[in-house]
């Protein structure tokens, strides 16, 4: 990723009395042949995997239990950092760093079990407490000052956001602070690395080769605070175990009975989740599925989990979010202000349904930056990263699934960066117009062409899997639903068109996103606004009950 320095930024700001996005811009353009120094996936993924294996998660009574828990583990371990937060019921945790896991692991030696707990199995978990002492106060040593605590986890303060919104000087400038205030932050990325660490060390006694890795928003660039937690439970043989050379072999275990062994063992996942990992809490199997899930709360950090086994395709598909959210800067921020007003205009939910989700409108964004304007496309098209892939960047998933493109974005030349420098406003206005122009009657969507592609079926909407380009990612999406986003988004470019030019208190974004508070859903059911209506009753179209206020805002949010 580029750097950019706040410092010059701001001084470059002043000189040019330009607004804080636009500069952003600029010094991208400004530095562009200084080479830039990406940093990949699965550098980070494997950073990300590191830390987790050398930290831990403390509860304890309160804030200021931080100097004592301090001082109790530098009694056996070197501390790199540690971070606070509250969960939802208002209990207090640390997340310390160890320096590294062999520093951990000595601390670990020190911890004891629940007195009615026999049970060892359920203390290799790294989520434990911090007993008060019994007694006298022992003394600590002083943490060391440059240590601070971090504090992390809290859901965005929308009163805060919101007033900043207001007081922003461009469009441009909103797009930006709603991507900065809302996106998942260091803690939370590094609490959802915890979870997936949680169940790894759990499941390892009777997995050998287990790996559960965090894919989808929590890792592909486009997550923001509170975002689920898409979790993949691989069980691959190393290399070493599969040489044939080798004379002594593992007997192996042949499932009886004519049913998907790994449906069966994410079952057994399941009573484990239940039975064996602390914090984890309502677990609901969809076994049934294509995918078969296992879902769950993960108490402690306030985390919704969705347990998939051998889904490597949705880690794939998430790299290449992510490289494409890398390429520019103006990406993920403009992903962030579509996929909120989508979910203000009613057109997504979390729950599944014949609506658009998340993931299909980010692809929505990345085709519409791949189209040629006057300056350029802001994105090349998907075809442009395969063609360049090298033997490194081989991976087969599931079903052979070939999912090969140019990992390393240090090697793309460096006529790949967009001369196009259109500020985050003027791209939010073209994204809304260029699809209420668009033929989504004929054409498909296709970020791997990067242009509009013939439709193979007659489907509402049809965007195509980048990886799997048979397949339709919106074919859950009903005409009705086709036509209420073609609806919206010509609403919302004359909308924003016109709040830009005066200054009300729904002024530039404002008028496109809602306050996520019961009193935003009061006005989203006063608002004599029958579209919206529509979509807040389409959400109820297989209910015989009329919903009352929390059933409706559960659904809603
Ligand atoms: P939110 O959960 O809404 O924040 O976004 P998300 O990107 O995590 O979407 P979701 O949980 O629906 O899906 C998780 C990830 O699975 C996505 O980011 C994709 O990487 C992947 N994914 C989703 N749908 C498909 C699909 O149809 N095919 C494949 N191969 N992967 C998919
Ligand atoms: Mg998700």
């Amino acid at each position: 990723q580029t750097v950019i320095n706040l410092g010059k930024l701001h001084s470059f700001r002043k000189r040019l009395n330009s607004s804080v996005s636009t500069c952003r811009c600029l010094l991208v353009r400004k530095y562009s042949d200084v080479p830039r120094k990406f940093i990949s996936f699965e550098e980070v993924a494997a950073q990300r995997r590191a830390q987790a294996r050398r930290s831990l998660v403390v509860q304890v009574n309160s804030e200021s239990s931080f100097k004592e828990l301090y001082g109790y583990c530098s009694e056996y371990s070197d501390i790199k950092g540690v971070h606070h937060y509250n969960n939802s019921s208002g209990e207090h945790f640390m997340l310390i760093e160890f320096a590294s896991e062999e520093n951990l692991k000595d601390v670990l030696k020190t911890c004891s079990a629940h007195q009615k707990d026999v049970d060892v199995m359920s203390l290799q978990s790294p989520f434990l407490w911090f007993r008060a002492t019994q007694g006298k106060r022992e003394k600590y040593t002083t943490p060391d000052t440059s240590l601070a605590i971090t504090d992390g986890n809290a859901a965005v303060n929308e009163d805060k956001l919101f007033e900043g919104l207001t007081t922003c000087a461009s469009v441009s400038d909103q797009i930006q602070m709603l991507y900065d205030q809302t996106v998942l932050n260091d803690v939370g990325v590094r609490l959802r690395y915890m979870v997936a660490r949680q169940l790894e060390v759990i499941f390892a006694s009777l997995y050998s080769n287990i790996a559960i890795r965090p894919f989808g928003s929590s890792v592909n660039g486009f997550g923001k605070m509170g975002c689920d937690l898409d979790l993949v439970l691989t069980n691959v043989l190393p290399e070493e175990m599969s040489d044939p050379q080798k004379r002594l072999v593992y007997h192996e275990k042949k499932c009886e009975g004519g049913r998907n062994p790994w449906q069966r063992h994410m079952e057994l996942v399941a009573e484990l989740l239940e039975l064996r990992v602390p914090g984890a809490g309502r677990v609901t199997r969809i076994l049934n599925a294509r995918v078969p899930i296992v879902k769950y709360t993960h108490e402690f950090t306030d985390v919704e989990c969705d347990l998939c086994y051998n889904n490597m395709s949705g880690v794939y598909m998430s790299e290449l979010l992510w490289l494409f959210g890398s390429l520019d800067p103006r990406v993920r921020p403009l992903c962030f202000v579509v996929r909120r007003w989508a979910h203000t205009a009613g057109l997504t939910s979390p729950h599944p349904g014949r609506w658009i989700t998340n993931f299909p409108l980010t692809l929505m964004v990345l085709f519409f930056l791949q189209q040629t304007t006057k300056e350029g496309a802001v994105l090349p098209p998907l075809k442009y990263l395969v063609q360049r892939a090298g033997k490194e960047d081989v991976r087969i998933a599931e079903d052979n699934l070939n999912c090969t493109f140019l990992r390393d974005m240090n090697k793309l030349p460096p006529d790949t960066y967009s001369q196009n420098t259109a500020s985050l406003e003027t791209l939010l206005v073209q994204f809304f117009e260029f699809y209420a122009q668009f033929d989504f009657q004929d054409k498909a969507i296709s970020i791997n062409e990067g242009t509009a592609v013939r439709k193979p079926n007659g489907l509402p909407l049809y965007i195509v899997n980048p990886l799997e380009q048979t397949l339709n990612v919106s074919r859950n999406v009903s005409y009705e639903e086709c036509e209420r986003i073609r609806m919206e988004v010509r609403n919302a470019a004359w909308q924003l068109e016109t709040a830009m030019e005066e200054k009300t208190d729904d002024w530039g974004l404002l008028c496109l996103i809602e306050r996520k508070t019961s009193r935003g859903l009061k006005k989203l059911l006063r608002v004599g606004n029958s579209q919206r209506l529509v979509s807040v009753k389409d959400l109820f179209k297989d209910d015989d009950s009329v919903p009352g206020e929390n059933e409706l805002k559960s659904k809603l949010e």
